[in-house]
């Protein structure tokens, strides 16, 4: 799949997500399928102030050839003081955040809340698609609420000024991520935009493969993004690419679970101290053993493990 002029070995892309989608997730995710992953939202502001945090969250895990780089910040103001540091980055695509919710960030006029100025995000894109070859993308919400739904309105802007690829996540700003997404506005987004090249991508509610070939048919969108389903199932990927194949997929035994679970393990250790890496672990080994007889016994004992060793006796209980 291609956007732009950069090809893409799949169109099911691992969602942003803050807090989890780093290199070792991305990884994971990689090794099973995904066609690309979105690392998760950084600030703008903090990369133009050479924050080193701001900035690892741009580290490519060794052999990562295409990451998209998603940004946030309430106008064009940081994204043009940011620039030249985010493309030392070399990043595959630049995507603009307009669909975080939380309080802390629609409050300062990112996230969600460039929805209700359009004309901010027709600057963003404008400037970076005059000032750099690397194309742009935007992720949005329906709209700011239901009152307010404006993501077609939104979505041209985004177009007109240069954005090659958007990705909906069809729930509006107060909906947060409770309710269903509408996938009914992702097929009419892609309609409206089915006679140009630009890329429309599905988020909302994929958390099994069979969901994300009812996306893809129901809306004839052009990619899935594939987000809290992904957590703690990297399966997805691999099950939905043998689907879309026309063929059958097994579900992972426990004993594949538990070397996936390792092996994200090894890859956090690369990345991160032994002691972030075992903190940083807990939250995906819950997910990972979610429904699996023995998991609350697991659960139970991962908050107290750290290192790799610690972590294989606390799966122990799952067998
Ligand atoms: C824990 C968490 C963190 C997220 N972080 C981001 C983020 O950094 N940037 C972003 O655009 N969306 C973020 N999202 C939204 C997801 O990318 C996705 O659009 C949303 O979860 C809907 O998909 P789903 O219903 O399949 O999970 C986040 C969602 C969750 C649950």
């Amino acid at each position: 799949m291609n956007i732009d002029k950069i090809n893409f070995r799949s169109n099911l892309f691992l969602a942003p997500l803050a807090g989890y989608t780093d290199g070792a997730f991305r990884r994971i995710a990689t090794e099973h399928g995904a066609g690309c992953c979105v690392t998760e939202m950084v600030s703008a502001e903090g990369l133009a102030r050479g924050n080193d945090k701001t900035a690892d969250l741009l580290e490519r895990f060794e052999g990562e050839k295409e990451l998209i780089m998603q940004l946030f910040g309430p106008d064009v103001d940081p994204f043009t003081r940011c620039l030249d540091s985010i493309l030392k980055y070399n990043p595959t695509m630049i995507d603009i955040n307009c669909g975080c919710p939380v309080p802390k960030v629609v409050k300062t006029g990112a996230g969600s809340a460039m929805m209700r100025n359009p004309e901010k995000i027709g600057q963003i894109v404008s400037f970076l698609t005059k000032n750099s070859d690397v194309p742009v993308s935007v992720k949005f919400r329906l709209g700011w609420d239901l009152a307010s739904e404006n993501y077609l309105e939104f979505a041209h802007v985004c177009v007109d000024n240069g954005a090659k690829l958007l990705t909906l996540h069809a729930r509006t700003r107060s909906q947060g991520y409770s309710g269903k997404a509408d996938w009914s506005k992702l097929k009419r987004l892609k309609e409206e935009f089915s006679n140009t090249d630009v890329k429309i991508f599905g988020s909302g509610d994929v958390f099994t493969a069979e969901d994300a070939i009812r996306m893809l048919d129901e809306t004839h969108c052009d990619g899935v993004m594939f987000a809290r389903g992904a957590i703690g199932n990297p399966f997805i990927f691999s099950q939905t690419l043998s689907l879309l194949e026309g063929k059958e997929y097994s579900r992972p035994t426990t004993a594949e679970i538990v070397r996936t679970i390792l092996t994200h393990y090894d890859y956090m250790a690369e990345i991160f101290d032994e002691k972030t890496a075992g903190h940083e672990m807990r939250k995906h080994v819950c997910a990972y053993v979610k429904g699996i007889p023995g998991s609350s016994r697991v659960k139970a004992e991962i908050v107290k493990s750290v290192t790799r060793d610690e972590y294989l006796k606390a799966l122990e209980s799952l067998k």
